[in-house]
């Protein structure tokens, strides 16, 4: 038997990621917009309430149990940003251009160039759920100057894993799932939904 899951994102890589692994333990997985549901507003300041308010978003207007992710990259120096404003870093219109000159002139003058990616994935069976279900993943690397690579998005091509000498973005799209802050948090919920 398969229960229907609503993902609280439209994203098409998500949604083939996130789906072949939670069909194992029993879900078919549906992105919104196939409900219609808007995006939700994610005006808080921690990843986990806003994962929180887009999956209880979404639970209540399918009636449908829900997963929502929030993720970003955390800057050591920079004291955790841009964090939760990784998407819009360098303002409106969001721009991975934009964001990824910001972020090495603001970290230009710090020697600590630490860095990790983000992610925390929140599961509720219903829009009131007491007790949703949260995992999270963390991936450690740091932020370079000059980009590498051309694979991934957003801050790949500058996020360097010093163990295997690449950038995020000179991973192919597998070894990243296997690594990746994304991956570790599905990975971990998908042990808590067995
Ligand atoms: P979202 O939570 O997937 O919307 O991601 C928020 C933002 O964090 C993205 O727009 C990117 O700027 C950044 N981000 C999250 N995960 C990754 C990643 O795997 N690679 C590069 N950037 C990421």
């Amino acid at each position: 038997m398969t229960t229907k899951l609503v993902l609280a994102s439209n994203n098409a890589g998500k949604l083939r990621e996130f789906g072949q692994l939670l069909a194992t333990v029993g879900f078919d997985v549906h992105a919104q917009r196939e409900f219609n549901v808007p995006e939700a507003e994610e005006p808080h300041p921690t990843f986990v309430e806003n994962a929180l308010a887009k999956a209880r978003h979404a639970s209540r207007l399918t009636g449908l149990p829900a997963l929502a992710d929030d993720s970003g990259v955390c800057v050591n120096a920079l004291g955790g940003a841009p964090g939760v404003h990784s998407a819009r870093y360098a303002g409106e219109p969001k721009s991975d251009e934009r964001n990824n000159r910001k972020l090495i002139e603001d970290l230009a003058a710090h020697a600590d160039k630490s860095a990790y990616y983000y992610c925390v994935l929140v599961f509720v069976r219903h829009a009131d759920d007491p007790q949703p279900l949260i995992a999270e993943g963390r991936w450690n690397g740091e932020i370079i100057a000059e980009p590498r690579g051309d694979g991934g998005f957003g801050y790949d091509p500058y996020f360097l894993l010093p163990a295997l000498d690449k950038t995020v973005a000179e991973l192919g799209a597998d070894e990243k799932n296997r690594l990746s802050h994304r991956g570790q948090a599905l990975r971990a919920l998908v042990e808590k939904l067995q």
